[in-house]
C-alpha cells in the first residue's frame, strides 16, 4: 500500500522550461541561420517530468524546488498544478531567472543546452523540512545540478531515512564530466539507484556497464540501470533482472529516464516485485516517447490509461 502520510513521495531538484527545435543539422556554422521544422516549448528539467508523470500516474507528490519571478517559472509552476502536483513547498526568488533547456533533437540523441538560472543556487536552508518529510518516500534527480544543494545531500537523505522514508536518486549527468566522488556519502542513505548506462560507468570509474551495475550494487540495495531502447537492468546484490520496452513510434526520447524512475518507484513504493517494477517503468519510459518533451504524453488522460493498461501483458523480464 502506499503511504499513509501527506505525500507517497517528496521529489527534490531543479525546475525549467525546455524549448525543442525539431529537424536542425547535427552541425553548425557560424552566421548561418538554420530553420527548425517545429518547435515545442514544455515543462523540462529531470525532477519536475518526474514528479508531473508520478502525478498522473495517480500518486500524492509533493515538489520542492526553486523558480525565479518571471514568466517561464510561472509556466512551470502552472503545468504542475494542472498535473496536481502539490507546489507549496516551490520557493520563487524574486529577481531571478528560471532556467531554460534548449533541446534539438537528433535522430539516435540529442544536444541539451542550459542555463540554470535558480536551479543551481537553491540551499538545504530553502527545503521545508517538515513537510518534505511528510511523505513515505523521497527521489532527488539531477544532483549534479544542484549546485548549492549539492554538499548537504548526503544529510538531507540521512534525515530523510530517519524520519523513516524510502529513498531514490537519479544523478543524472554531469554537465562538467568531473564526476567528484562526494556522491559516494550520499550511497549509504539511497534505496534505489537509477543511472542510465553511461552514468552508471562514470559513477563506478569503470568502463564496463556490467561490472559497474556490480560495483554500484555492492554500495546500494537496488541499482536499476536503464538502457535506452534496451530497456533497463536491475540488481539487488547478486541477482540480477532485465526487462525490454514494448516497441513504439518514437517522436524524441526526452525524459524517457524520468518518465521510467517514475513508473518503476509507482510500483516500488506499492511494495511490486522487482519484475512489476520493471515492467511498469519501461512501459512509462516508452510512453513518454510516443509524444514530444517528457510529459505531454501523460497528459492525456484517455491516451496515457489506454497505453499503460495494454502493457499489462507485456514483456516479461529474462533473468540475466
Ligand atoms: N526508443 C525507445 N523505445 C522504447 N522505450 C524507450 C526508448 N528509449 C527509451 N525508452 C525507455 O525509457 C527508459 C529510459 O531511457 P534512457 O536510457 O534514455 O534513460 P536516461 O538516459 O536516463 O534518459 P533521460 O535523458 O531522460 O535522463 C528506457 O529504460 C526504456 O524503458
Ligand atoms: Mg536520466
Amino acid at each position: 500500500m502506499p503511504s499513509q502520510k501527506k505525500f507517497d513521495v517528496s521529489v527534490v531538484g531543479e525546475l525549467n522550461v525546455d524549448l525543442v527545435l525539431y529537424d536542425l543539422p547535427g552541425q553548425f556554422e557560424l552566421d548561418r541561420e538554420y530553420l527548425a521544422s517545429n518547435m515545442s516549448v514544455t515543462l523540462g528539467s529531470s525532477s519536475a517530468i518526474f514528479a508531473h508523470n508520478l502525478s498522473r500516474m495517480g500518486n500524492r507528490v509533493g515538489f520542492h524546488s526553486a523558480i525565479g519571478d518571471d514568466a517561464f517559472g510561472q509556466m512551470c509552476l502552472d503545468r504542475l498544478v494542472e498535473a496536481g502536483v502539490d507546489v507549496s513547498a516551490i520557493k520563487r526568488f524574486s529577481g531571478k531567472q528560471t532556467g531554460i533547456t534548449v533541446v534539438l533533437p537528433q535522430p539516435e540523441k540529442r544536444f541539451i543546452l542550459t542555463y540554470p538560472g535558480v536551479m543551481d543556487e537553491m540551499r538545504f536552508e530553502d527545503l521545508d523540512l517538515h513537510r518534505l518529510t511528510q511523505a513515505g518516500h523521497l527521489h532527488l534527480s539531477s544532483y549534479f545540478l544542484q549546485k548549492a544543494l549539492r554538499p548537504r545531500v548526503a544529510e538531507l537523505f540521512r534525515y530523510a531515512k530517519q524520519a523513516g522514508l524510502s529513498t531514490s536518486l537519479d544523478t543524472n549527468d554531469d554537465p562538467q564530466d568531473h564526476w567528484e566522488p562526494d556522491f559516494l556519502e550520499v550511497f549509504p542513505s539511497v534505496d534505489v539507484l537509477l543511472p542510465n548506462e553511461r552514468e552508471a560507468m562514470r559513477l563506478a570509474g569503470i568502463a564496463d556497464p556490467i561490472r559497474s551495475l556490480d560495483f554500484l550494487a555492492a554500495r546500494v540495495p537496488l541499482v536499476v540501470m536503464k538502457r535506452g531502447e534496451q530497456g533497463a537492468v536491475a540488481q539487488r546484490g547478486n541477482d540480477r533482472l532485465d526487462a525490454m520496452p514494448p516497441k513504439v513510434a518514437t517522436v524524441d526520447t526526452i525524459g524517457a529516464g524520468d518518465s521510467f524512475d517514475a513508473g518503476f518507484l509507482h510500483q516500488f513504493i506499492r511494495g511490486a516485485k522487482i519484475e512489476e517494477c520493471l515492467r511498469f517503468g519501461n512501459l512509462a519510459g516508452a510512453l513518454s516517447t510516443t509524444r514530444t518533451g517528457g510529459t505531454e504524453a501523460f497528459r492525456d488522460a484517455a491516451y496515457r490509461n489506454a497505453f499503460l493498461a495494454e502493457g499489462k501483458s507485456a514483456v516479461l523480464p529474462r533473468v540475466g
